[in-house]
């Protein structure tokens, strides 16, 4: 039996004095174990502060990206093993605003120049966080024009081959899927839960392909975009999917706490 594991992405939003906030409020309606791992992955600048107020709290404190090699002059950059000596649990690897996945005709400021993130540097991140000991949680999913020229599976099947490239079987129960629909993230157009469901069952698919059904089962897929309080439940329990990867809900105490409370 998977654990539900759900992952709030701050992304470029609360400052340490803000998301301190956010963790107290969202701590005092769930600070117990409920039997579902919770994760935050704040900014690097809020990450500190968060860590002082959820120390012997059990949740995890993760990344939002990082850098492949160990140190160097990479101006901006962070490294895998950087996190770790800041006892950092996870960090997010391929999320689809770090790949640059936006279609200028689907979001007019497009990140696209700006990140660019490939496979092949996803699968670099991949294997520096597991050599540093960190959960990386690899997130996947099409864009609306690939879903409506027919090409999700093969999509998200060639996003999931390239960044485990290399990985070993005995490393695969470290890692995490987070199926995002590039259509569904930050647009409040959630994927239907059988949809979502779906696609998630065909991650696991994959997964079991390269490294056989028993060692895919223990892998936790979960569905990120658009998810809220009032639609969580309803993903969260469907058979495919393991729990969320929470953006825009997540800033909100209270209904990242219901949000959780879905996943028991
Ligand atoms: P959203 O973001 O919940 O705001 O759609 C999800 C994500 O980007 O991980």
């Amino acid at each position: 039996m998977r654990r539900k594991l759900v992952i709030g992405n701050w992304k470029m939003n609360l400052t340490p004095a803000d998301g301190v906030a956010c963790v107290r409020s969202f701590l005092a309606e769930v600070d117990k174990d409920l039997g579902v791992d919770v994760g935050i992955a704040p900014s690097f600048l809020t990450i500190g502060k968060v860590q002082e107020v959820t120390y012997g709290h059990q949740l995890l404190v993760g990344a939002q990206n990082c850098f492949w090699l160990e140190k160097g002059a990479f101006t901006g950059q962070v490294s895998a093993s950087m996190l770790r000596d800041h006892g950092l649990d996870f960090c997010l690897v391929g999320h689809s605003e770090t790949r640059g996945r936006f279609g200028k005709l689907e979001i007019p400021e497009s990140t696209v120049p700006l990140f660019s993130e490939s496979d092949e540097s996803v699968n670099l991140k991949v294997k520096a966080l597991l050599l540093a000991g960190l959960m990386p949680i690899i997130c996947v999913g099409e864009t609306l024009a690939e879903r409506e020229s027919g090409n999700t599976d093969s999509v998200i099947k060639a996003q999931i081959e390239g960044a485990l490239e290399g990985i070993l079987d005995q490393e695969l129960d470290r890692i995490v899927i987070a199926y995002e629909p590039v259509w569904a993230i930050g647009t409040g157009k959630v994927c239907e839960d059988d949809e979502a469901n779906r696609v998630c069952g065909h991650c696991r698919k994959t997964l079991a392909e390269q490294f056989g059904a028993d060692a895919s089962n223990q892998v936790r897929i979960l569905y990120g975009g658009s998810v809220k309080a009032s639609n969580a439940r309803g993903l969260f329990h469907q058979p495919e999917i393991d729990g969320g990867l929470v953006g825009g809900a997540s800033l909100h105490g209270h209904e990242f706490a219901e949000i959780i409370k879905a996943a028991l």
